[in-house]
């Protein structure tokens, strides 16, 4: 397929497209792939952004490790199956693209930009090698001008190489995330050539600062040309504007701008608004380029004694960390897949995201700036010291400075970035010498690049950090785990703040409740499953409560940064050689995108002005009536009574009695000391069926709220649910529809596990689903899926062509379901 710019956009100053269409895929691999006389009409013909290992099959032979993790506290080697997914990740990857760029392309460049390619990417134009980056994560561009046929018919061409143990989760495989083709005049702003910095600002007024870098032609200077920037503010009124004019000196090809805004909105969470600077550049009186960047105006600070303070105002982050991949969709960059993540965080009262371990997609910051999510944006899981075989240790020398800098140019001026993490537990904090010297370097990558946002890095051993002063070196301290040792890390450190830069791996699976009801570290049962009480954890890790109280109690622990708010692709703890285990059993919601009983644990505590009464577990226990099955409730609000079939089972107040102190011995977390003061817990109530009720109280003592969930009978219908009815017929706006059973009386049923079979008709098809069952091999794409307590997620994807999608589930024995999406063209919209 040939790639076409529209004629009229030839004569603008400055182009982007996406190279979606057209490419052709290989998973062969031959040094004649990168020749244009190459006949690759035979190959897949694929659209990127594209994960070729998602579609599985699934198998334990799958990059199977024989290693033990140090960090997990294993001394002897085993076989890890799941630990990267299980998914064909590993081996070579070809893919290939003609294209054209405007005929009268004299005077004009072409860069290509990838935002990710997984990973060693090579890339080739015409036969030639641009550009090659070994970081599948990370973004990079090249100036390919030289290596274009003017006015003809150019090839590109990426070869791809995934190494065996080259990761501890699932990486994605491929051009997973969007390329970029970038057409200007010879004089433009470059990639990522702006700055733009808050130097102060208050709700009275803001001083902004922009740097904008220029390249000129040869035999050119940057004081040739005027550049004039206004700024609009979210309402698209112009609040600034700044001319310079030809013939400054602009010293190292940067023009400085200083605006004063006035009454600025400032960007916080709940206030995500956002700026928008357009830079024109003028040689005499002819426009060269238009470079627009958006921004947002807000300060951030790590203040002694204190923490974190966003806009002057101390902040306690609320976070969770995040791996990249999007579930069923695997790899893979989706707007829509991310929308629906972020929506359900900021519901649960989350406010951050640390892109754990690793740089994010563009497209995760953008819809951060938008809503409101800050964000900690992370560059490396290894440094010198490997974790795995194949791991970033044999690129770390020669590229860190690159890699780093790549992520803080590309992520710069994105509000929601109001951090930069350099590593995670990196084995080198065990090295006194080159640990710490390791983190200043790193460090002042980052300060030099943006001199405006504290870096931090995730540690997680306390003592070696704090005795070689790797931990003191940092802005921020970060700890991993551990927080029984938060007090004593803070009296070794100057910072005297403690941020949980990753928090609780408590596990549990989503529907599944595991008797008696003990709080229990590293538990394997035949299923592959943990307990959905939420008293399962690692070995090093602990329940949420541990943290709440830490960060509750101690004013300057900054907050914290949960692993994980969603389940990901691999790292299968603690079913480390229990095959099949494909996915991590850590999120506090599912693969499926489907919340687990932890949510509304978080969101309890952590968003505080809705209401939360939940109760937990199911009450369909068939086999165990007259046997003790406690009784949760995670709510908002102080108290509750508990009543089944009517007959209350006592009032529950949370117990603010309960300090770190006098609940930091074994006896006390083996008897929940610390749960009975963020849960309401009824340990020895008695499973009949029937119903389950929740009245619960506010400090006043008045009854606020009732819940009340029953014993379902047989299965009997199906009940689907979208996120969204009306979408974008563009191809990649997904709907996600929630599908569940329920009885005649419209009860869910908590243990079914029917199959779901699925049609999609009409202007779409059936893109992926994900039960939300870390043991199950089904594959994502096959439009047929088992229930996993109950539920799974459909991922509905449009055409191009507008119109009406129907999804159809049926099952046998079952009452079908339809759902109508209704897909519209952006004009419509
Ligand atoms: C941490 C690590 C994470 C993940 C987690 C599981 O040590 O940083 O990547 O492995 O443990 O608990």
């Amino acid at each position: 397929m040939l790639l076409l710019l529209p004629i009229g956009l030839q004569a603008q100053v400055r182009t982007e497209r996406l190279l979606e269409k057209g490419w052709r895929f290989t998973r062969d691999d031959a040094p004649a792939f990168a020749e244009p006389s190459y006949d690759d009409s035979r190959w897949q013909e694929v659209t990127v952004p594209h994960d070729w290992a998602i579609y599985g099959p699934f198998s334990a032979g799958n990059d199977l490790q024989h290693t033990a993790i140090a960090q997990d506290g294993q001394t002897q080697a085993v076989e890890h199956a799941g630990r990267t997914g299980g998914l064909p990740f590993v081996g070579t990857g070809w893919y290939r693209l003609r294209f054209e760029v405007p005929e009268r392309n004299e005077g004009r460049r072409c860069t290509l930009l990838f935002d990710g390619a997984m990973s060693h990417a090579r890339v080739y134009v015409n036969g030639r090698e641009a550009i090659r980056w070994p970081n599948g994560y990370n973004s990079f561009h090249t100036d390919i001008t030289p290596l274009l046929n003017p006015g003809g018919e150019n090839l590109l061409a990426v070869r791809l190489e995934n190494l065996p143990e080259s990761s501890r989760w699932y990486p994605g495989a491929g051009i997973y995330r969007n390329v970029h083709l970038i057409v200007t005049d010879e004089a433009h702003v470059p990639v990522w050539g702006t700055q733009i910095i808050t130097r102060r600002a208050d709700e009275a007024s803001a001083r902004v600062r922009q740097c904008t870098a220029l390249a000129v032609p040869q035999g050119k200077s940057p004081a040739d040309y005027a550049i004039e920037t206004a700024v609009t503010d979210p309402a698209g009124r112009i609040v600034a504007r700044h001319r310079q004019s030809a013939g400054a000196d602009f010293g190292d090809h940067c023009f400085e701008q200083e605006f004063t805004i006035d009454r600025p909105a400032l960007w916080s969470p709940d206030t995500p608004a956002l700026y928008t600077s357009t830079s024109e550049i003028y040689e005499g009186g002819e426009l060269k380029d238009r470079y627009v960047t958006v921004f947002g105006i807000r300060t951030v600070e790590a203040v002694q004694g204190e923490g974190f303070r966003l806009n002057g105002k101390p902040l306690k982050f609320r976070g969770v960390c995040l791996h990249h991949d999007l579930g069923p969709l695997g790899g893979i960059v989706n707007e829509s897949a991310i929308r629906h993540r972020i929506r359900l965080l900021k519901e649960m009262g989350c406010n951050a995201i640390r892109t754990s371990h690793n740089m994010p997609a563009p497209e995760l910051i953008e819809i951060c700036d938008e809503t409101g999510m800050m964000v900690m944006a992370e560059s490396f899981d290894e440094w010198e010291t490997k974790k795995v075989e194949n791991g970033y240790h044999k690129e770390f020398g020669q590229w860190a400075e690159r890699d780093l800098v790549n992520l803080v140019r590309r992520f710069r001026n994105n509000p929601s970035v109001v951090m930069w993490c350099i590593g995670n537990e990196v084995p080198d904090q065990w090295n006194g010498d080159r640990g710490p010297k390791l983190s200043l370097r790193l460090q002042n990558i980052c300060h030099r690049e943006d001199p405006t946002r504290p870096v931090t890095q995730g540690m997680d051993a306390p003592d070696a950090v704090t005795a070689n002063n790797m931990a003191a070196v940092m802005d921020i301290p970060g700890f991993n785990y551990r927080p029984h040792l938060y007090a004593r890390n803070y009296l070794r450190l100057p910072q005297e703040m403690i941020l949980g830069s990753e928090t609780a791996s408590t596990i549990s699976s989503r529907g599944i409740y595991k008797f008696p009801v003990v709080r229990r570290s590293m538990p394997r049962y035949d299923d592959h499953q943990a307990s959905s009480y939420d008293v399962e954890h690692c070995g090093w890790s602990n329940l949420p409560e541990d943290d709440f109280i830490q960060h509750d109690d101690r004013p300057y622990c900054m907050g914290e940064f949960v692993w994980t708010g969603f389940d990901y692709l691999g790292e299968p703890t603690p079913y480390y050689s229990d095959w099949p285990s494909h996915s991590s059993l850590f999120g506090i919601i599912d693969l499926a995108g489907i919340p687990k009983d932890r949510y509304w644990l978080y969101r309890s505590k952590w968003n505080p002005e809705a209401e939360t009464l939940h109760i937990l577990p199911h009450w369909n226990w068939k086999g165990r009536e007259g046997e003790v099955t406690p009784v949760f409730i995670y709510t908002n609000y102080p108290e509750a009574e508990l009543f089944i079939n009517g007959r209350s089972q006592g009032r529950r107040r949370k117990d603010t009695g309960v300090t770190i102190d006098n609940s930091a011995d074994s006896v006390s977390a083996a008897d929940l000391k610390r749960q009975r003061r963020y849960r309401l817990m009824w340990m020895d109530t008695r499973y009949e069926p029937g119903t389950v009720k929740a009245v619960a109280y506010d400090e006043e003592g008045n009854a606020v709220a009732e819940r009340e969930i029953r014993t379902a009978g047989e299965p009997y219908r199906i009940v689907l649910e979208a996120d969204r009815t009306v979408i974008a017929a563009d191809g990649k706006d997904y709907a996600f529809v929630t599908v569940r059973v329920e009885d005649r009386q419209g009860t869910p049923c908590p243990l079914a596990d029917n199959e779901i079979r699925f049609e999609v008709t009409g202007a779409g098809y059936y893109r992926a689903g994900a039960n939300g069952n870390p043991a199950s091999l089904e594959p994502f794409q096959r439009p047929r899926m088992k229930l996993f307590s109950g539920m799974m997620t459909a991922v509905i994807a449009p055409t191009e062509r507008p119109g009406t999608i129907t999804v159809k589930a049926t099952s046998p024995g079952l009452k079908k379901a339809t759902v109508e999406i209704r897909s519209e063209a952006a004009t419509q919209r």
